[in-house]
C-alpha cells in the first residue's frame, strides 16, 4: 500500500490542527475526506487541506477507496465509529482516550483482532524528542534503576482548545468526556510512564474534585476537572501525578524519573531533557523542536511496511486502564488495583 486515502470523523480541534495538516503534508497520503455532523466544519476543513467532504458518515464507511478512517470526535462516539469502520474494512487511529469504558476498548480491541485491520490511538506524547531520548536513556540502564517519578500536565481548559470554545463543552459533560481531566490530560502522562518504564501500574490512589470549572448554567462541571494521585507499579516503582485543568498560567507538561545514579527531567523550560549525573555532569539535550506529532507519520509507515507500532489498541487499552482505576479511587476515596 502505498498511496493512503484517509477519511477523518469529527472536523473539529484535532483534526484541523493535528490530522488533515499532517496527512496533507504526507507524501503517501492521497486524498483527505472530512465528515462531522456539523456539515459546515467538514467543509471548512476540506476547503482547507483541499480534500472533500460527505454528508453521511456512512459514505465514509462505505467508500473503497478509503483506507484508513481517523476518529478524531468526542469520546463518546469512538467506539461506534471505531467498530464500525474496522467492520467496514478499514483501518482506523482513534484519538484517545480511546473510549469511555474499559469494556467499549475491549470491544474494539477484539473488533481489530476479528477484522485483520490496524487500530491505533493517538497516544502522541510516545513520538516527543525528549520522551524517546528519556526512554533510551532508561533502557540503556546506565543510571540504574527508576526508582520514582513525579509528573503533572495542566493548563487552562479545554474550554480554549475545542470547537466550542464556551462553558458549554462537551468536554465538560459526563456521558461525553466521561473522565474529565483524568482521560483527557492524565492517559497522556500514564501512557507515557508505561512506555519509558516499560513497567505497568499496579495501585493507584487519587483525590479529584471539580474545583473551579462551571459548565453553561454556572453549575459545577459533572467531571473532574483537577485530579492528584499516587501510582505504584508492578515493579515498585512509586511516584505522583497530578492533571489540572484550572492551572490558569502557563502550561505545565513535565516529568521527573529518580534513578539510581540520576534524574532525568524532562519539560522543563529551560531545556526539554536534562539529565542530572549524580557523580557530578548535568547533560543538557537541546533537542530540535519538532514540527508534527509523528503520530501520522507513525501510522503511515506501520501501514506501508506492515511493521508493528508502539501504540496498539492493546497498548491504548492498558493504559485506559490506569485512568479508570484512577477515577475510580477518587470516585469510592479508596486504593483501586489496575487489572
Ligand atoms: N492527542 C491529543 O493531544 C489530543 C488533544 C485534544 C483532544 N484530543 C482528543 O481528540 C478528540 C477530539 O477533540 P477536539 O479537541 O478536536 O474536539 P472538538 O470539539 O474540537 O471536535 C470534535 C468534533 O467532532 C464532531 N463530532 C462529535 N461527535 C460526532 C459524531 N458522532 N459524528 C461526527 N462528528 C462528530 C463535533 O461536531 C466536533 O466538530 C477527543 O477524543 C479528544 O479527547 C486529543
Amino acid at each position: 500500500m502505498t498511496n493512503i486515502s484517509v477519511g477523518i470523523i469529527g472536523s473539529g480541534s484535532m483534526a484541523e490542527h493535528r490530522h488533515a495538516p499532517e496527512y496533507a503534508a504526507h507524501h503517501q497520503v492521497g486524498e483527505i475526506v472530512f465528515y462531522d455532523r456539523n456539515q459546515d466544519r467538514a467543509e471548512r476543513l476540506a476547503n482547507k487541506f483541499k480534500g472533500r467532504s460527505v454528508h453521511r458518515i456512512e459514505d465514509l464507511f462505505n467508500d473503497p477507496c478509503i483506507h484508513l478512517i481517523s476518529d478524531c470526535s468526542s469520546n463518546e462516539t469512538h467506539m461506534f465509529n471505531t467498530i464500525e469502520a474496522l467492520n467496514k474494512g478499514k483501518h482506523v487511529l482513534c484519538e484517545k482516550p480511546m473510549a469511555n469504558t474499559i469494556e467499549e476498548a475491549k470491544a474494539m480491541v477484539e473488533a481489530s483482532k476479528k477484522t485483520g485491520k490496524r487500530l491505533f490511538i493517538a497516544h502522541n506524547q510516545r513520538f516527543v524528542r525528549a520522551h524517546q531520548r528519556a526512554k533510551d536513556i532508561v533502557d540503556s540502564g546506565s543510571l540504574g534503576k527508576v526508582l520514582s517519578f513525579k509528573t503533572t500536565f495542566s493548563h487552562r481548559g479545554p474550554e480554549h482548545w475545542g470547537t466550542t470554545k464556551s462553558n458549554a463543552t462537551w468536554f465538560f459533560k459526563k456521558e461525553r468526556s466521561y473522565s474529565g481531566v483524568i482521560g483527557d490530560m492524565g492517559i497522556h502522562k500514564m501512557d507515557l510512564l508505561r512506555y519509558i518504564l516499560s513497567d505497568e501500574m499496579e495501585e493507584v490512589s487519587a483525590f479529584g474534585g471539580a474545583i473551579h470549572k462551571q459548565d453553561e448554567n454556572h453549575e459545577p462541571i459533572e467531571v473532574y476537572d483537577h485530579v492528584t494521585s499516587i501510582l505504584r507499579t508492578k515493579r515498585g516503582v512509586l511516584g505522583d501525578a497530578s492533571f489540572s485543568w484550572t492551572n490558569y498560567g502557563k502550561e505545565e507538561n513535565s516529568m521527573t524519573l529518580y534513578l539510581e545514579k540520576g534524574a532525568i527531567h524532562i519539560g522543563r523550560e529551560e531545556c526539554p531533557l536534562i539529565v542530572e549525573e549524580y557523580s557530578g555532569d548535568n547533560v543538557r539535550y537541546d533537542l530540535e523542536s519538532q514540527k508534527n506529532s509523528g503520530v501520522i507519520d507513525h501510522v503511515i509507515h506501520c501501514l506501508t511496511h506492515n511493521v508493528s507500532s508502539i501504540i496498539s489498541g492493546e497498548e491504548g487499552l492498558e493504559s485506559l486502564k490506569v485512568v479508570a482505576a484512577m477515577k475510580e479511587s477518587a470516585e469510592s476515596r479508596s486504593i483501586c488495583t489496575i487489572q
